[in-house]
């Protein structure tokens, strides 16, 4: 059943990460890295094992991936909360890092874990050298100014846009912001295995855009509780989002079609998919 594996997965990732922080010499980061590395979904370590396991990659030989594309995520959230871009004062249920400690340990907490990622990207269990080069630079590009970095910059520009996004420019915004970091965890099981990366990223790139399709949406109809993060901002920070731009019926049939399309991407696999698929499904369905 998908939540008891994704249960699985989520334990196995913390281990991973805590182990990662643990090798960390002593010092004024390794306590705030430790505290956004704890809690979040995993749907990003999900993707990067589950995809692995479709190569027959096993989960402990996946794992550096998982933890590394986890820890340029939380990187990315510490970020995004700081009071220069979207001024968040809780994360996964806790007050953020500029809010616990100040905003100078914010923005070092973010650079160490984005170098953390790329260290766990060179571990030796991932297999043979080339592929972890690959799969270092897949990161960098899905991180940097062609991928995620891009899209928030896109993301805080629109906020002061004299006209409103147009769909495909909202739609290369969120490629940017979201989509390319779920993108290289989809992809991250071809790339370890050598092997075609296209139906992956066919996949990956449906459900990225319905992930802040729904993440949008739970901005406006979810629970500050469930969702473990502050909701009702993004009308009033002025935000570009597929609800403003759909409204939420319409947001709620794209984000159905492009998990149906998601789903079908995945035909060349068989039963070895299944957990993708349910992930697939999770990402519409989420309350957090
Ligand atoms: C939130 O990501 C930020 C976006 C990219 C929209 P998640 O919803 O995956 O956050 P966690 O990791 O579960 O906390
Ligand atoms: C954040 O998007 C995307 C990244 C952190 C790269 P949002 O700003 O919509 O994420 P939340 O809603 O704060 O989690
Ligand atoms: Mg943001
Ligand atoms: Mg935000
Ligand atoms: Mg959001």
């Amino acid at each position: 059943m998908f939540s008891s594996r994704l249960k699985e997965v989520q334990a196995a990732v913390q281990v991973a990460l805590d182990a990662a922080v643990a090798r960390q010499p002593e010092g004024p980061l390794r306590d705030p890295m430790h505290y956004a590395l704890q809690g979040g979904k995993r749907l990003r370590a999900f993707l990067a094992i589950e995809s692995a396991a479709i190569f027959g990659i096993p989960e402990a030989q996946a794992m550096p991936a998982a933890a590394a594309v986890e820890a340029l995520h939380a990187y990315s959230l510490v970020h995004d909360d700081l009071p220069c871009m979207d001024d968040d004062d809780l994360r996964r249920g806790q007050p953020t890092i500029h809010v616990k400690w100040d905003e100078a340990t914010a923005v070092l907490t973010g650079d160490v874990l984005q170098t953390l990622a790329f260290e766990l990207c060179a571990d030796p269990l991932l297999g043979p050298a080339e592929r972890r080069i690959a799969l270092s630079l897949a990161l960098a590009k899905a991180s940097g100014a062609a991928g995620m970095g891009h899209g928030q910059a896109l993301d805080i520009a629109a906020e002061s846009a004299t006209n409103p996004l147009s769909l495909s420019q909202i739609t290369a915004l969120q490629a940017g912001k979201t989509g390319a970091l779920i993108s290289f965890a989809s992809r991250a099981g071809a790339i370890l295995a050598g092997e075609d990366e296209g139906p992956l990223s066919d996949f990956a790139d449906a459900v990225g855009l319905a992930f802040q399709i729904h993440d949008d949406i739970l901005d406006v109809t979810g629970c500050e509780k469930a969702a473990g993060k502050r909701v009702g901002k993004d009308a009033e920070a002025g935000k570009a989002t597929f609800v403003s731009l759909l409204g939420l019926a319409g947001a709620r049939l794209r984000e159905g079609e492009l998990i149906d399309q998601a789903i079908d991407a995945l035909s060349p696999y068989g039963e070895e998919a299944e957990n993708l698929r349910a992930a697939a499904r999770f990402v519409i369905s989420r309350e957090m």
